[in-house]
């Protein structure tokens, strides 16, 4: 078989599925679902809905992966399922569709990286940084310049492959970014008010849990994880033999789920303490957290750092969803990578440019009640994410020999499993139950 590349350590398969989960998911989209969903009651049900379909959705696509050795569509046939690879290009198409509107927010993250280094925040109030959110934001062409150069930037790292462009990049940043936001939390924390952010947060009212809450709490498990659409199946992919996979997947998901909660307590407190409204969705983060930043003593440096962190976790998200694509058209076409990954990028523009003009220009175009943006991001999280993790939970608890699978995971009894039987139970009866109960849920009302 030809060489595909591996992540060459264990810390590396760590960082670089880790750089996948955390992104713009834990700091921008958990925080605003957050708020337009009733609190404390939203965390609950997310917390839930990581650990009953999370873990081993997360699990079970990585061990998938690595057992098939080849892209989200071919690592089906390579099982002699070639039927399943229809799950894959499922995949493929929804990488498209997310990196349709997350190429959009993660180029707002590369303005304001600009603006923080020419200190535009000094001196604005919350009313002025929202008005300027807005103007950015509903504009013509700046947001799709921003979105676009961000394209081009994951394109070059992934033209260069898997080990040295992913893995390098993810190694080092995510534990700064970490102390950054727990320092930005203790500021959110101690400014006046606070108190009321955090009782939104931590304080649930039961009576808020509706079946939308509950359909957009597991949307987002699936989206900050990574998981349900051959992202981490294309990383299982180039994970060694001897690799624990419930270890790997048992941290990422602590992390990916501590920075969620420290993103929200970084920002709740300080919107309670502003007097603003939780609930203003996509722009929250982009308002609440430079005033934050004017509130610290050194504040305007800190805002430099921290929105280029958040530029290159947001950057180890996209490699990731651009890589699905990548390897599907490498390996199934026999793409040179460098072709792939720039004709995957290319594909994308028109997406994008819709997405960013439907925020301002084209807000009138409807599709089932959302625009376009709001519409990719919803059909992707809310069907086509956990539509194919049930799917992934009945391949790998019903179709897969169960002995081929702990055989895999325990590399022939050389890894110790400690959640084996706990784990194959949830793939096989919990976690696809639970999704179709989430989904029929939808109609009940
Ligand atoms: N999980 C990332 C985040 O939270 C986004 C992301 C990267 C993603 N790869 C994905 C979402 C694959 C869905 C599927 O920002």
């Amino acid at each position: 078989m030809e060489n595909r590349g591996n992540f060459a350590t264990k810390l590396g398969i760590i960082a670089a599925v880790a750089g996948s989960a955390v992104g713009l998911g834990n700091i921008w989209r958990f925080p605003y679902l957050l708020g337009q969903n009733g609190g404390a009651a939203f965390f609950l049900v997310y917390l839930l809905c990581v650990v009953l379909m999370g873990i081993p959705v997360m699990m079970a696509e990585m061990s998938l992966g690595r057992m098939g050795g080849r892209n989200a569509s071919g690592a089906f046939k390579a099982l002699g399922r070639p039927k399943w690879s229809l799950l894959g290009k499922m995949g493929v198409l929804c990488a498209f569709l997310i990196l349709g509107f997350y190429y959009v927010v993660a180029g707002w993250t590369l303005e304001y990286t600009f603006q923080a280094i020419k200190f535009d925040f000094i001196g604005q109030t919350p009313g002025d940084l929202a008005d300027s959110f807005a103007a950015f934001s509903t504009h013509n062409i700046r947001p799709i310049v921003t979105a676009v150069a961000f394209m081009i930037i994951t394109c070059l790292v992934v033209s260069f492959g898997v080990k040295k462009g992913i893995e390098n990049s993810s190694r080092m940043l995510m534990p700064i970014l970490f102390i950054f936001i727990i320092v930005l939390a203790i500021r959110s924390v101690t400014l006046p008010g606070a108190m009321e952010g955090l009782k939104f947060l931590f304080k649930p009212d039961f009576g808020k849990i509706t079946a939308d809450v509950v359909l957009s709490a597991m949307g987002q498990a699936f989206f900050s994880l990574s998981i349900g659409m051959g992202c981490l199946l294309t990383y299982g992919s180039y994970v060694k033999k001897d690799v624990n996979l419930e270890n790997t997947s048992l941290q990422v998901v602590g992390v990916d789920t501590l920075v969620a909660v420290l993103a929200a307590i970084a920002i709740f407190p300080a919107v309670f303490s502003m007097g603003l409204d939780p609930g203003q969705g996509p722009q929250l983060v982009f308002v609440t957290l430079p005033h934050v930043f004017n509130q610290m003593p050194g504040g305007s440096i800190f805002a430099i750092i921290f929105f280029l962190l958040l530029v290159v976790t947001t950057l180890t998200s996209t490699i990731s969803l651009l890589e699905v694509v990548t390897a599907y058209f490498g390996e199934e076409f026999n793409m040179k990578r460098g072709k792939a990954s720039v004709l995957a990028s290319a594909l994308c523009v028109p997406l994008v440019v819709l997405a960013s003009l439907s925020l301002g220009q084209l807000g009138h175009i409807q599709l089932f009640h959302c625009n376009i943006f709001d519409f990719l991001d919803k059909i992707t999280s809310q069907i086509f994410m956990p539509l194919g993790g049930l799917l992934i939970c009945i391949f790998v608890g019903w179709i897969l020999p169960g002995k081929d699978l702990h055989e895999s995971l325990s590399n022939k009894g050389k890894i110790k499993l400690r959640i084996w039987s706990v784990f194959y139970f949830l793939v096989r009866y919990v976690s696809p139950v639970v999704i179709l109960l989430i989904f029929l849920g939808q109609f009940l009302r």
